[in-house]
């Protein structure tokens, strides 16, 4: 076991595990931080996805020791901290009614605010087919509607 740090949704944490162990586990079962989802483990379904400073990840297939002082955020830091506010790409899931059993939802939340902060605010339905998150439910369509919509409320600092 050794000591890791990173800041996670905006505070650091220090967790003591084996350096192999990937970063899913330590959010899910040392942290409680269960909005990243578990479904292949292997980086296929990419139900996990999450941000590394700022950008799109997922922990199941990155190992603890690699994110040291890095800067992770799941879809349980995505809301203003202070105002409780939601990202205008959650606003845009709720408008548009998206989710059906909800189970790769916030990993497809946090593969939009990434993809749009890539591409910008007119995103293109080429841009959204680089988007590989798995929604056995086929809520496809819905999640590109909200993602567009979602992206034209996305300011600089979304
Ligand atoms: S659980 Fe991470 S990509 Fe499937
Ligand atoms: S909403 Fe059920 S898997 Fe996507």
């Amino acid at each position: 076991m050794s000591k890791h740090t990173f800041v996670l949704n905006g505070k650091p944490v220090t967790v003591d595990v084996d350096d192999d162990v990937r970063v899913l586990w330590v959010l899910r079962d040392l942290l409680g931080v269960t909005g990243p989802k578990y479904g292949c483990g292997i980086n296929v379904c990419k139900a996990c996805t999450s941000h590394i400073d700022g950008k799109a990840f997922n922990p199941c297939s990155v190992r603890v020791a690699d994110v040291e002082g890095r800067r992770i955020t799941t879809i349980e830091g995505l809301a203003d901290a202070k105002t409780g506010q939601l990202h205008p790409m959650q606003e845009a899931w709720l408008e548009y009614d998206v989710a059906q059993c909800g189970y790769c939802q916030p990993g497809q939340i946090m593969a939009a605010v990434a993809k749009v902060r890539e591409k910008g605010p007119n995103i293109t339905d080429a841009d959204l087919d680089e988007i590989r998150n798995v929604c056995r439910c086929g809520t496809y369509s819905r999640i590109r509607e909200a993602i567009k919509a979602g992206a034209k409320n996305m300011g600089a600092n979304d």
